[in-house]
């Protein structure tokens, strides 16, 4: 992700929280925090999805990620996830670790996919609701667990099709808070 994208991403973000990051967020992270790292994924020219880790120590946290809703069940919130894990791993993380909505099926159901499992809870963490955020982590990212896993991932959403296949789907359901 670049300071050019933020516009895009921003949209997503609208789209995705209820209490989305402004876009002077994204600049700052982009351009001041050393230990952030933003990707995002286009499908064609259109920005689809995007997300950031913090490495902090020897842990990637995982700050924001969403696809926009018209272009999700598509495997592309999976790809972008095996991409972060990939990068995590790649600059020295031994885990992941991230804080989910209780509510949010949608990407509890995901991360378990990627062996996140749940280890907390931080009470009304968020501020629209008061809503709980579950607290998930990952084995440690080297360990044969999960190489295996992330393999199998990585064969899986390797077959991402291309732009021109994924579609934009006609009736887009509400994003999952
Ligand atoms: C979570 C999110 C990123 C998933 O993106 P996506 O592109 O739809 O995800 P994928 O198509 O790769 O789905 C992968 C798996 O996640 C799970 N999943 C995704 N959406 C789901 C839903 N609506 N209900 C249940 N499971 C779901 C499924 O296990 C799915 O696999 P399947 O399609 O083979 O059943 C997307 O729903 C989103 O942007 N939500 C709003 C923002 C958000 O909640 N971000 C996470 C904050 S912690």
């Amino acid at each position: 992700m670049t300071v050019a994208d933020i516009a895009d991403v921003h949209e997503i973000e609208r789209a995705s929280f209820p209490v989305p990051w402004p876009a002077y967020a994204f600049r700052q992270e982009l351009e001041m925090n050393r230990l952030a790292r933003y990707l995002l994924v286009k499908a064609g020219g259109e920005t689809v999805a995007y997300g950031g880790i913090w490495l902090m120590v020897d842990e990637a946290h995982v700050t924001t990620f969403a696809v926009l809703p018209s272009w999700r069940r598509q495997g592309i919130g999976g790809f972008l996830l095996r991409e972060m894990l990939r990068v995590a791993h790649d600059v020295g993380a031994s885990v992941a670790t991230l804080e989910v909505r209780l509510s949010n099926e949608a990407a509890r159901g995901l991360y378990a996919r990627f062996g996140f499992r749940p280890v907390g809870i931080r009470p009304r963490y968020y501020s629209d609701n008061g809503e709980d955020a579950l607290i998930m982590t990952t084995d440690r990212l080297d360990s044969r667990e999960m190489q295996d896993r992330l393999r199998v991932l990585a064969s899986h959403y390797g077959s991402l099709p291309s732009a021109q296949d994924l579609e934009r789907d006609q009736d887009p359901a509400e994003p999952a808070l």
